[in-house]
């Protein structure tokens, strides 16, 4: 007996979701057998070859959102933000596409270096970089360290032999009202220095102090998934009166203005997301007018965009493994993975969509909840996702804009080791990180 013959009331009509190109990559399509292809690889083969669950990347998507900021920023450094999702293969894609690299740990730092990235094109982030980070950081010749506290200013002059460029983390004190985990423009918090503060001419006047460091300019980074563009026109305004101020009392005129990331991808069709032609315009003309009003010249802008430049390269893939009609209640899927290869919905109350991708399906849907298969009840990977009510267990369920912060947050929660990335292009596929194994989960724990 199928689903809807026990429960008649699971037939509640609606639209067969259609394949939405704001939440997909370009390159997805339906193919002759009806199944979702991306990079003209069908997904349900990746299935069958590498199994479950399986992030896939698409390597034409992530080289073209590169190639969008850079023809919508001309002007400016597009610094990639490798915590959203970094391995060999992604560090060489968007270097070759001229992007430079943001890392925020020695561990980024060595994928970075191992994809041959040029040194002098990495940035180092984070508000608590231990000693022996920012050493291997100095030895190795990263360009530009963004310094987050005096102690740092101390470790880096003991440190650097040669002149070590540095720009400097500043809160603009602007409140984008984002989820609290990612609000990092406002003042009381653990990054950066208050603008307009003691404390920001303190660390620059240390750091002009010192002979081996080289303060080049002031970044700030304002909160993560923004859909508007004027808080980053405001950022220009205020980060160019502080650039001001710090000529007016140090003498010291900047020539680099480092923006930071944040900008909004859509995870659910009607979702916001940035527009960068928008974003471009108002940043062009934000500094414009910021520069006359200062006449401060003109700093070289960068943007460091993470999410915006691999989310929607990303579609992970899940086997159903049940479904359960709880009567009165809600209809839930249960697939293979959960919480431990997606913990944003749990992290943040991140909302996703998903289809079938191992046919079309045209006939009636039911709205249901994807659940994860951990040992929580939060373990709900999305809600409210349209999915024919004649869905089977073994079919394959494809999730996506799942490419930012999934590989990057993944655990081995219950003993379940993180899914493979594998890439896709021209109808071929690679997996550029393996699945992990029982044996990876056991050569780690090495007390009896
Ligand atoms: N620059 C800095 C200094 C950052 O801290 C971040 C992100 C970025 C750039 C890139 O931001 P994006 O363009 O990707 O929004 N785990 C959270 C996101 C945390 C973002 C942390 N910093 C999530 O899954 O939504």
């Amino acid at each position: 007996m199928t689903l809807l013959e026990i429960f008649p009331s699971l037939r509640d009509g609606g639209m067969v979701p259609r394949l939405d190109p704001t939440i997909w990559p370009r390159d997805t399509h339906y193919d002759g057998e009806g199944r979702i292809t991306v990079g003209n690889v069908a997904l349900a083969d990746i299935a069958d070859q590498y199994g479950t669950p399986t992030y896939v990347l698409d390597e034409g998507e992530v080289r073209g959102r590169c190639q969008d900021y850079r023809k919508r920023f001309p002007d400016a450094e597009i610094i990639y933000a490798g915590k959203a999702l970094l391995t060999r293969a992604v560090a060489e894609w968007v270097t070759e596409e001229g992007l430079s690299l943001d890392v925020c740990s020695a561990g980024e730092l060595a994928v970075a270096l191992s994809s041959w990235a040029d040194p002098a094109r990495i940035m180092l982030h984070g508000n608590g970089k231990p000693f022996g980070e920012l050493e291997t950081a100095i030895n190795c010749g990263v360009g530009r360290i963004v310094v987050d506290s005096l102690t740092e200013i101390t470790l880096l002059s003991a440190l650097a032999s040669r002149p070590q460029r540095v720009l400097l983390r500043v809160t603009p004190d602007i409140d984008v009202h984002g989820h609290p985990a990612v609000r990092t423009g406002v003042t009381d918090q653990k990054f950066g220095f208050p603008i307009g503060g003691d404390a920001v001419r303190e660390a620059a006047d240390r750091i002009l102090r010192q002979p081996n460091l080289q303060l080049v300019g002031l970044h700030c980074h304002i909160g993560s998934q923004i859909g508007e563009t004027f808080p980053y026109g405001e950022a220009v305004r205020r980060m160019i009166g502080e650039m001001s101020r710090l000529r007016d009392e140090l003498g010291v005129e900047l020539t680099e203005l480092d923006l930071g990331g944040g900008h909004a991808v859509a995870y659910r069709s009607g979702d916001p997301a940035m527009d960068l032609a928008e974003l471009s315009d108002i940043v062009g003309d934000s500094l414009d007018a910021a520069c006359i009003r200062y006449g401060f010249p003109q700093p070289k802008i960068a943007l460091e965009p993470g999410r915006a430049i691999v989310a929607r390269a990303g579609v992970t893939l899940y086997r159903v493994l049940s479904i359960k009609h709880v009567e009165g209640g809600h209809t839930y899927v249960t697939v293979d993975g959960g919480m431990s290869d997606n913990p944003r919905v749990a992290l943040y109350g991140a909302r996703y969509d998903a289809v079938v991708a191992n046919r079309h399906p045209t006939g009636e849907h039911m709205t249901v909840t994807i659940a994860g298969r951990h040992c929580e009840a939060g373990d709900i990977l999305a809600h409210d996702v349209r999915l024919p009510v004649d869905l089977r267990p073994g079919e394959v369920l494809a999730m996506p804009c799942t490419g930012a912060y999934h590989h990057s947050l993944a655990s081995s929660y219950n003993g379940i080791g993180r899914p493979p990335i594998v890439a896709v292009r021209d109808g071929r596929s690679r997996e550029l990180v393996r699945r992990e194994t029982i044996d990876d989960l056991l050569c780690r724990d090495i007390g009896h």
